[in-house]
């Protein structure tokens, strides 16, 4: 069984997910499940925009019997495409449900603050999160959304965002690396009991190169990519690295059974810099 934390639902959630941005085409979705079912994952961390939702529904369908699990068994993530933000969610998440082709899924992540067409500081984009978020607390309601939440949010529009909802998020899923520690928006998530996910753990790649890494790696004889996989789940964090080499999706998963010392994760967190790989939300209005 894989390793889960408790969320605000009462549901649980996978420590690791497979990542599926840029998996594009079922026979690169169908390989990378496979590898990923095949290492242990039960999650998979979809959106509308990565353009595979089908594709990613259609492999489960087809791979779950092979490994003896049912739909029950996995954690399906995805996420309300910028376009779709305000008047047009409600569509949008029934639209997810259906390229799933699925009766619920697992978590429904508003995906960018802003929305598509409008200027970043808009004043329209606070009145669209809003408008988007009262669809997934009805869906959510109706059980066809189990968790909800939202990813690239801000310290101001998580605040924004607690003052007002009725379901309060169930996940904040951003960006979060040694260089990129987010102190703030992770004691917010702790005050407000919302559960604080990573994406791009790997910097997209660009951290395995780093000497710091590559020592605290070559010093407990693990890859690059364990070792910031590991100083994310040492804090409590969930990650979803990306992959869609079967081989580098198996090793991903051998993350449970070492420890980094006090001394290697205070090495890996003085590496903060701020420095983002993905797009910076700030600006968002
Ligand atoms: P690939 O799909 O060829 O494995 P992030 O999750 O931070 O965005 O990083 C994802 C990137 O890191 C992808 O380009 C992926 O390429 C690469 N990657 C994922 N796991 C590993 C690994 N264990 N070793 C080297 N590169 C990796």
């Amino acid at each position: 069984s894989s390793p889960s934390v408790a969320l605000n639902t009462g549901l649980q959630m996978p420590l690791l997910g497979l990542g599926t941005y840029k998996l594009c085409g079922l026979q690169d979705v169908y390989r990378a499940v496979d590898a990923a079912l095949s290492a242990g994952y039960r999650a998979f961390d979809s959106a509308a925009v990565y353009r595979n939702e089908a594709e990613l529904g259609k492999a489960l369908r087809e791979l779950l019997p092979k490994y003896g699990l049912t739909r029950e068994d996995v954690f399906i993530t995805s996420k309300l495409g910028p376009k779709d933000q305000g008047e047009k969610a409600m569509e949008g998440a029934l639209h997810s449900l259906s390229q799933l082709d699925l009766d619920y899924i697992d978590l429904y992540l508003i995906h960018w603050p802003g929305t598509q067409g409008l200027p970043v500081a808009d004043e329209r984009n606070p009145g669209n999160r809003a408008q988007s978020w009262a669809s997934l607390e009805e869906l959510h309601c109706q059980g066809r959304l189990r968790n909800i939440g939202v990813s690239n949010y801000t310290p101001a529009h998580m605040r924004a965002l607690m003052q007002s909802c009725k379901v309060p998020p169930a996940i904040l899923q951003v960006e979060f690396h040694p260089r990129l520690c987010q102190p703030e928006l992770m004691s917010l998530c702790k005050e407000y009991g919302v559960c604080f996910q990573a994406y791009s753990s790997l910097g997209k790649g660009e951290l395995l190169s780093d000497p710091v890494i590559l020592d605290v790696a070559k010093n407990c004889k693990r890859t690059p990519a364990q070792v910031l996989l590991r100083w994310a789940l040492q804090q409590g964090v969930p990650v979803l690295p990306k992959s869609s080499n079967p081989e580098r999706i198996q090793r991903n998963a051998e993350v449970f059974d070492f420890t980094l010392s006090d001394t290697d994760m205070d090495r890996l967190s003085a590496l903060d810099s701020g420095q983002r790989f993905c797009w910076d939300p700030s600006e968002v209005a």
